[in-house]
């Protein structure tokens, strides 16, 4: 794992946000996954302001989600879908029928998941996974347990996953409970990971992800297997990490 170091919140998106562009400009046609949560809000932003300028096109780009609530279709303004339509969306010229997320709405578990793994293969894979990382270590919505899972499934999510994420609703029991998310191997599949983590709380977590066992308990481990990740952090993210690592 490769860590670039930022002085702080604003400086990890524009980092993290030329990542995405280099990969943009080397290969226009990328397929990009994308995350959501408040850690990438800057660097969708910084990536809309190119466009704005003329300097980024996604006019032949191909994005994929990482995850989407149970239970929430796209205009519901807590699911993944709205928030990618507010955040980038909207605000860059990506084709339309060219974004995709797995459908929460689809109360056929299985038959959802299997045609979001499918939908991903038949793009030939993901060029670049932009991750968010849990306090809990999570990716995605892979959630700590016991056992790694591969494809995209449905999680249930825990007690704090849905505390952290109740700031997106107006009481934590408005928080879906589950959510369909691409799995561990879903991940790792990709070309490149940028993992972009940011704040004082997520110090620990970047620790066990970078320097812990390999383990479901902290999902976000797996990425020691995966021969290309870039993580961005800013100096408070990285305060636990060892010296060696700067
Ligand atoms: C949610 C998302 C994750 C994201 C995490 C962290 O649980 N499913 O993809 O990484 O939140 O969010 P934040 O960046 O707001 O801390």
């Amino acid at each position: 794992m490769k860590l670039i170091i930022a002085k702080d919140y604003r400086d990890m998106s524009r980092k993290a946000a030329n990542i995405i562009s280099a990969q943009m400009i080397l290969k226009p046609e990328s397929v990009l996954g994308l995350a959501t949560g408040s850690t990438p809000l800057g660097i969708y932003d910084q990536l809309a302001e190119w466009y704005r300028k003329g300097d980024l096109d996604f006019g032949q780009i191909t994005t994929v989600n990482l995850d989407e609530y149970v239970g929430l279709g796209p205009d519901d303004e807590q699911s993944y879908h709205y928030f990618m339509k507010k955040n980038l969306f909207s605000r860059v010229n990506l084709r339309e029928g060219y974004s995709f997320l797995p459908d929460g709405r689809n109360p056929e578990g299985e038959l959802e998941c299997r045609r979001y793994t499918e939908l991903i293969r038949s793009l030939g894979g993901i060029d670049l996974q932009l991750l968010g990382l849990g306090h809990n270590g999570h990716i995605g919505f892979n959630e700590p347990s016991d056992a790694f899972v591969r494809d995209v499934h449905m999680v249930d999510l825990t007690e704090r996953t849905i505390e952290a994420n109740k700031r997106f609703f107006t009481s934590s029991e408005e928080v879906p409970r589950r959510a369909y998310t691409m799995g561990v191997g879903t991940i790792l599949l990709a070309k490149k990971i940028l993992l972009a983590v940011s704040g004082s709380q997520k110090a620990e977590a970047l620790y066990q992800v970078m320097h812990g066992p390999i383990c479901p308990q902290v999902p976000g481990s797996v990425l020691q297997l995966h021969p290309d990740v870039l993580v961005v952090a800013d100096e408070e993210a990285a305060a636990r990490l060892p010296k060696e690592d700067r």
